[in-house]
């Protein structure tokens, strides 16, 4: 059976042209970029050439890139290292309800230390409103961290308008980019973000490389204590194959990105079109226009997220239910539950991700199985009598 993977939010295959330019650095051209030798230097210029191709999809220079292992790490070290490297200031940070988990427990944990989080909500469809950011603000508020789509349901923030409230108030803002980041055009300046998250494998990079964006003069702590690496803020031998295919997953993102956010918005919209016309007591989770172009998150009434997914599993087709990285995990969404939705409804609901190699055909597989599918559920189903 051929299989439909439908779960590009929670990674990507590699490209193979990243893999390609990958290869070299496991084997020839090997060196520690800390070394000054000739082998240490091509891989140094490989590292470098990989940071301009990352900063260039961002708008950014350069020098204001650190590579880290992932979105998580860059998470962590954006929100950590401006809350302890700012405490002189004040110990308020303000995020939002519907992080990532890598945001949400990096708050928990300062939260333990003495920090004092503010969660904005956000309304039904996921956004946040740029006026509850402004009336968070206090005199002891050091850093705004909001993201810039979510990875469950698609709605794409305001990031632009924070961005404005962010700089009058002189209060550093954090974005989590990594669901958009070689999917949207992103230009760190026009959104007005200090700190910008990024994970290579979300881009059709390799996994365990991620890169974190730090606007020139941003105070921050350094990540990881060790040798001088990444201009002292993340210590630790650089893991050159990895960096060097996020650069050209980078390079080819920029140039394929604008056509291919047009192909995946028609087959997005044709399999939510698709989904809530077949099946019915259905609802669609997210913006229906600020969303990623590749998220696709329903509801479906009287059925559970899991056994939809475990049926269509068998059928071929990969999907998922609840946060991007944590389909295994059994209590509620709490992004569906911030969007007002009761824990029954957040339960059943699933979530399909788009990438480059999804075809209409596979979508319309999906518009033939699901419904059948759920069919069969909601015949076994004893919510469907109780009507809850
Ligand atoms: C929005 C968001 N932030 C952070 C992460 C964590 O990234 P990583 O697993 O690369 O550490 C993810 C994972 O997909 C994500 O979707």
């Amino acid at each position: 059976m051929k299989r439909i993977y439908l779960d590009y939010a929670a990674t990507t295959p590699t490209h193979p042209e990243v893999v390609k330019a990958m290869l070299p650095y496991f084997t020839d051209a090997f060196g520690n970029p800390s070394t000054i030798y000739s082998y240490g230097l091509e891989a140094k210029g490989a590292v470098e050439q990989a940071r301009s191709k990352v900063a260039e999809l961002i708008g950014a220079r350069g020098e204001e890139i650190t590579f880290t292992s992932g979105g998580t790490e860059a998470d962590n070290f954006a929100i950590m290292g401006v809350a302890y490297a700012n405490e002189n200031k004040g110990n308020h940070i303000i995020t939002t309800l519907i992080e990532h988990a890598a945001v949400v427990n990096t708050c928990k944990f300062l939260e333990r230390r003495g920090f004092n989080i503010t969660h904005l909500p956000v309304d039904e469809y996921g956004l946040v409103t740029p006026d509850d950011v402004r009336r968070a603000i206090t005199d002891k508020t050091v850093l705004i961290s909001v993201m810039h789509a979510n990875n469950e349901i698609g709605t794409i923030e305001p990031i632009a308008e924070i961005g404005k409230i962010a700089k009058e108030a002189g209060i550093y803002f954090h974005t989590d980019a990594v669901q958009t980041t070689g999917h949207l055009p992103i230009d760190v300046d026009q959104l007005g973000v200090d700190l910008l998250s990024m994970a290579g494998h979300r881009l059709y990079g390799p996994k365990g490389v991620g890169g974190l964006y730090i606007r020139r003069g941003t105070k921050l702590l350094p990540f990881m204590h060790g040798g001088e690496q990444e201009r002292w803020r993340r210590a630790s031998t650089e893991n050159v194959p990895g960096i060097v295919g996020f650069g050209r997953a980078a390079e080819l993102a920029r140039q394929e990105m604008g056509q291919e956010a047009e192909r995946l918005t028609y087959l997005r919209d044709k399999l939510i079109k698709g989904l809530l016309e077949r099946i019915d007591h259905t609802r669609l989770n997210g913006h229906p226009i600020k969303r990623l172009p590749n998220n696709v998150n329903i509801s479906v009434d009287f059925v559970e997220g899991e056994a939809m997914l475990l049926n269509l599993d068998l059928e071929g087709i990969c999907a998922a239910t609840g946060s991007a990285c944590a389909s295994s995990s059994l209590s509620p969404s709490h992004v569906l539950l911030a969007i007002g939705l009761p824990p029954e409804q957040a339960h059943g609901s699933i979530r399909f991700s788009l990438g480059k190699w999804t075809t209409e055909e596979e979508i319309g597989r999906v518009l033939e199985v699901l419904p059948r599918i759920v069919a069969k559920l909601r015949a076994m189903s004893p919510l469907v009598k109780t009507g809850k």
